[in-house]
């Protein structure tokens, strides 16, 4: 009988490594970096919503927005509150003023400005750029483009204390150069080309994080919001898929919704069958399967060895 443990063991042991090949296999991540990964998100094709997957991707653990005019690091997603925040590199901050062509969300993508995000345009020409002039004018020239606004007046400390950034400061521009450009008002086509509206760059950002007085600590970035449908709400088959560790994607010809389970299987509903090897109280039928034909075998095997 001292032969059935050399034997169980070693084939418990493949059993254990086949099922935890099966676990890597999970072709969606519930997280991308240090950003976890829920709907309508994804980290690769077929994982999230269709609708947001060109948009938003994973790589190399890096969670990146795409639009037009840039890739944008994700810094955050507030699943709760619907909100992404992004970075744009090329953006200027407290600590370090530098050019830049603008920011654009693509027409068509499900994101708009959150209501938070500020927009303050820099080193703006004061005789040329249109966010100067009193927009929609029919003698204007620029009446082709009639939906730029004029800066927000109340803005007006925003500028202060950012051209008292020592980077910025530092350029000695004359405040009237400063323009605080709220996203709400970026028009149709949320596009922000700082070569149009002549100014050398821009910077963003979503909270004053309690210091209004104190532009070093301001957290700068992009807010955007991202709505999950028409009628935002949550599906509750990809609910039921994230409860049960699955994460939720979509395959076939109509990109109908897919729990990609967390050993790698795809279900229409979701992944509670299956969760054994997590949590023992209930064992797949799979699994139970196995169980017993490795029992057999090694049963099998003690036999013939001990005959
Ligand atoms: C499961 O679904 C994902 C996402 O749609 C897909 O990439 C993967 O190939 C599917 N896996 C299987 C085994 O069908
Ligand atoms: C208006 O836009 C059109 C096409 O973009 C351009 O050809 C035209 O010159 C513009 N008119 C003015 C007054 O700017």
């Amino acid at each position: 009988m001292k032969f059935s443990h050399c034997c169980v063991i070693p084939l418990y042991f493949l059993t254990f490594t086949a099922l935890s090949s099966l676990i890597a296999s999970q072709t969606c991540k519930n997280s991308c970096g240090k950003i976890p990964i829920k709907y309508p998100f994804g980290t690769g094709l077929g994982c999230g919503d269709p609708r947001f997957q060109q948009y938003v991707t994973c790589d190399e653990e890096k969670l990146t927005l795409t639009t037009h005019t840039g890739c944008y690091p994700v810094t955050n997603i507030e699943y709760s509150g619907q909100v992404m925040y992004i970075s744009d590199p090329s953006m200027s901050t407290c600590a370090c003023t530098q050019t830049g062509k603008g920011f654009g969300l693509d027409w068509d993508a499900p994101f708009s400005f959150h209501d938070d995000t500020v927009f303050t345009l820099l080193d703006c020409s004061t005789t040329s750029s249109p966010v100067y002039k009193t927009s929609g004018g029919a003698d204007d020239l620029d009446s082709n483009t009639t939906v730029i606004p004029q800066c927000d007046r109340a803005g007006g400390p925003i500028c202060s204390f950012l051209y008292s950034c020592r980077a910025i400061s530092l350029l000695d521009l004359p405040i009237s150069t400063c323009c605080v450009y709220t996203p709400v008002d970026l028009g149709p086509s949320f596009e922000m080309d700082l070569q149009k509206l002549q100014c050398t760059s821009y910077s963003g950002f979503y909270s004053f994080n309690g210091q209004e007085s104190n532009p070093e600590n301001w957290k700068y970035g992009i807010a955007l919001k991202y709505k999950f449908n028409v009628f935002n709400d949550y599906p509750s088959s990809c609910a039921n898929c994230e409860r049960s560790n699955g994460v939720c994607g979509y395959g076939g010809v109509y990109n109908t919704f897919v729990c990609n389970c967390p050993g790698g299987l795809n279900t229409t509903s979701d992944c509670f069958f299956q969760s054994s090897y997590n949590h023992s109280p209930r064992l797949l039928p799979q699994h139970t399967a196995g169980n017993c034909l490795i029992f057999s075998l090694a049963y099998f095997l003690v036999r013939i060895f001990s005959v």
